[in-house]
């Protein structure tokens, strides 16, 4: 029998749920600031700006010299592999300000979705082979947690079970490959919005997602407790005839996590996923209303719906940057009450606001 493992050391495991407990304290949540170059290329490219090393790094210094309350939502911030190594005017590296704000340094480690041979489009995600030597070195340079997205499909005949399994197994070899490197593993298994299936069948899709996912991470002897899930919110399909309410989204949500997600596993931070800033922040305060078990903090993982606002009041200008920063400050106030329950629709007004973020087929 399959049963004869190790549980991680008596400091590994404090040290992981110390981690994953502090990303997911009351009100607080993480800022997805993790575009690959190629994803940031196209946010600089809609605010007519050139996609080069300086204007990204120009970006990213903004998001991280916001005002220091932005500590008291946001915990956590993931960067991309070389936003890791970049600095401020001043010559402070970009993890020293982050950590200065009370927040901590993440990183995204995967190394991007490629196609699943003879599959109807399914994908998985690559960067297993040097994983480990690069998370020894991403927790040396200051990382605390990491990121690996995998993205599952609806369609009429997917997921498959091609694509139900290798996603998942990666996702575990992901997880504990980090973990014996001491970093918590966010742990992304994201089903699309695209497409014009219901709430229902989305929480189909996302109910046996997450259970073939913790099949794996048991079968790979990770540590739930050292561990954060990122899933999709549940929601219809994006060109749904019908619009839900966010109580009809919430609680499909929380029922599709009561069903499959562990009680062990400390929190759950949400992706946007293509929902406007002010969408996203409505369903996860409604989903924080829920009735019902709820037994891990919910909270926000927003890429899009927490940047959008910030990149447009921006629009690459000097003079407009401290206005971008009110900007982050905001949505990422508004987030937090969410996290809490808090929040009152239309209470946050952002540039933003109720604009689309949908992308067809979003690569990270
Ligand atoms: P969105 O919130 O834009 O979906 O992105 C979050 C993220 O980190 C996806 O991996």
């Amino acid at each position: 029998m399959p049963t004869h493992w190790n549980y991680p050391d008596q400091a590994l495991q404090e040290e992981l749920s110390r981690i994953a407990n502090a990303i997911v304290a009351p009100g607080k949540g993480i800022l997805a600031a993790d575009e690959s170059v190629g994803t940031m290329g196209k946010r600089l490219m809609d605010i007519g700006m050139e996609n080069s090393e300086e204007n990204r790094r120009k970006y990213r210094q903004l998001l991280f010299t916001t005002d220091r309350e932005i500590g008291n939502y946001i915990s956590g911030v993931i960067l991309f592999h070389e936003t890791l190594y970049q600095k401020a005017d001043d010559g402070t590296p970009f993890p020293e300000l982050i950590k200065s704000r009370g927040m901590i340094p993440g990183i995204k480690v995967d190394a991007g979705v490629v196609d699943l041979f003879g599959s109807d489009d399914e994908s998985t995600t690559q960067g297993l082979d040097d994983l480990a030597r690069r998370c020894a070195q991403y927790k040396k340079d200051g990382c605390e947690f990491a990121k690996w997205r995998c993205v599952l499909k609806i369609k009429e005949h997917t997921p498959s079970m091609q694509a139900l399994m290798e996603n998942a197994n990666v996702l575990a070899r992901y997880a504990s490959i980090c973990q014996a490197n001491r970093l918590v593993p966010i742990v992304e298994p994201e089903v699309l919005i695209d497409g014009d299936h219901s709430l229902e069948r989305a929480q189909k899709v996302t109910e046996t997602t997450l259970a073939f996912v913790y099949k794996a991470l048991q079968d790979h002897n990770v540590f739930l407790e050292g561990t954060l899930l990122k899933p999709n919110m549940v929601t219809a399909g994006q060109s749904h005839a019908m619009r839900m309410s966010p109580e009809d989204i919430a609680r499909a949500t929380v029922i599709a996590l009561q069903r499959t997600v562990p009680v062990a596993v400390p929190g759950i931070t949400f992706l946007s996923g293509g929902q406007s800033e002010e969408e996203a922040t409505i369903n996860l305060n409604a989903i924080n209303l829920h009735q019902g078990k709820k037994p891990w903090a919910l909270t926000f993982s927003f890429g899009r719906a927490l940047q959008a606002s910030v990149l447009r009041a921006w629009g690459g200008k000097d003079n407009q940057i401290q206005a971008a920063q009110m900007e982050l400050l905001k949505r990422a106030r508004a987030n937090s009450e969410a996290s809490l329950g808090k929040y009152r629709a239309g209470s946050v007004q952002g540039k933003a606001g109720d604009a689309g973020l949908f992308v067809k087929n979003h690569a990270y």
